[in-house]
């Protein structure tokens, strides 16, 4: 049996009707659909336990906590990193920005990313440094040749998208890690696109930091993790405080003392139902295995690929990539007079029950530099088959026409 019809079932989401059809979600580097095993161990959390961490003494405090602090282990040893040095926070985009900020940056700090990023990984640098962007052809792949030469004595940071959520491009990380380390520049890496695809493990890849959410892996949205090296994350400075991060603060005229990380950076209540939830979601993928999960990626990937080449009026970024360079995510180009991409979109969920996103997915400069006022992007995952790339293509088909 296929991998995907083994989870398929998996997924309740997937057995909804959208305008008489059947749901094909091809939208999953928005955000994925959830598996009953995450979806009870949030109303478990809600029905049995309902307690906060780290704070109440009583029985259900410490049931929480347990939960809460499992979830940490999982992260922990889905990317082969010590507990100690996962910060949980609201997502991908907080992790950046509180690195961002935790690093003390300044108007003549430069960082180096891929023009390519998300806004996630593009805003912090703009606000916070000096962006030094990696230029990008038209097809929104990165120029790496050029990337040594944009690192100089004022490199603070390098940043960069494992996975690309426009073109679904995997970037080279072991030269990139190998280029950065050579002049002594720390490297972050947003494991947003890439943490439910792909295998990850911090210690072999040489970085310095990883952010990535939960909800773009089977887990529920508002929580998501930073790691960092322990020596970086103690040099760090608080992002937030408030409860729960603090182990003394006497009068005024006193100390303030905060707890060690990773509690330091976590100040108030957290979102403690998602956080277990995100642990029930990364045992889930375990549970499938990441080699399974990439193996479907590059069969059902190369198939859509071939399937959309062969709709006229249809155009594939990133076309010329092997699928052993990217993940299975296509964004296209539809040619279809009177209709913006987002117009694409609508239609094919309106009439043919099929989810995509439609617009500029957070990528501004990418849209500019290619030139393209949006793009359609369809995004599978696991529990996708062919049968729901036909019925992308039988869509489109029909739109075009
Ligand atoms: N970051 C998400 C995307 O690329 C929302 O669609």
């Amino acid at each position: 049996m296929s991998v995907d019809d083994r989870v398929r079932g998996e997924f309740p989401l997937l057995s909804r009707m959208l305008n008489g059809e059947r749901l094909v979600f091809l939208d999953s580097a928005s955000t994925t659909p959830k598996p009953r095993v995450v979806i009870d161990a949030v109303r478990d959390y809600y029905e049995r336990v309902t307690a906060n961490v780290h704070r109440g003494v009583h029985a259900l405090g410490e049931e929480a906590t347990d939960l809460y602090e499992a979830a940490r282990l999982e992260v922990a040893s889905l990317i082969n990193a010590s507990p100690s040095e996962i910060v949980f926070v609201r997502g991908t985009t907080e992790a950046i920005n509180l690195v961002a900020h935790g690093m003390g940056l300044g108007p003549e700090d430069e960082v180096v990313f891929p023009e390519s990023e998300h806004h996630a990984n593009w805003l912090p640098w703009r606000v916070r440094a000096r962006p030094v962007p990696v230029p990008i052809d038209a097809d929104g792949l990165p120029q790496w040749d050029r990337f040594e030469s944009l690192l100089g004595p004022r490199t603070k940071l390098v940043a960069v998208g494992h996975v690309s959520n426009v073109t679904g491009a995997i970037a080279p990380l072991a030269r990139i890690v190998e280029l950065a380390k050579k002049k002594g520049v720390p490297v972050l890496v947003d494991a947003a696109q890439s943490i439910s695809h792909l295998p990850i493990d911090v210690r072999a890849l040489g970085i310095d930091f990883l952010a990535a959410s939960s909800h773009k892996a089977f887990g529920p949205s508002g929580v998501g993790f930073l790691w960092a090296k322990r020596e970086l994350l103690d040099r760090l400075a608080l992002y937030q405080v408030g409860g729960g991060m603090v182990s003394l603060n006497e009068e005024l005229d006193g100390r303030f003392v905060p707890r060690d990380a990773p509690f330091r950076f976590e100040a108030g209540t957290p979102a403690i139902e998602a956080t277990i939830g995100m642990g029930a979601a990364i045992r889930f993928l375990r549970s499938i295995g990441l080699g399974a999960v990439r193996e479907h990626d590059e069969q059902l990937g190369a198939y859509m690929l071939d399937r959309l080449r062969k709709v006229s009026g249809v155009r594939v970024l990133a076309d010329g990539l092997p699928m052993t360079e990217r993940i299975a995510l296509a964004t296209i180009v539809v040619d279809a007079p009177g209709m913006t991409q987002e117009n694409i979109a609508r239609a094919l969920s309106d009439t043919f029950g099929v989810c995509v996103s439609g617009g500029f997915h957070c990528a501004h400069v990418l849209h500019a530099r290619a030139k393209l006022d949006g793009t359609v992007r369809a995004s599978p995952h696991v529990f996708n088959g062919e049968q729901d790339v036909d019925r992308l293509v039988d869509g489109l088909t029909q739109i075009v026409g």
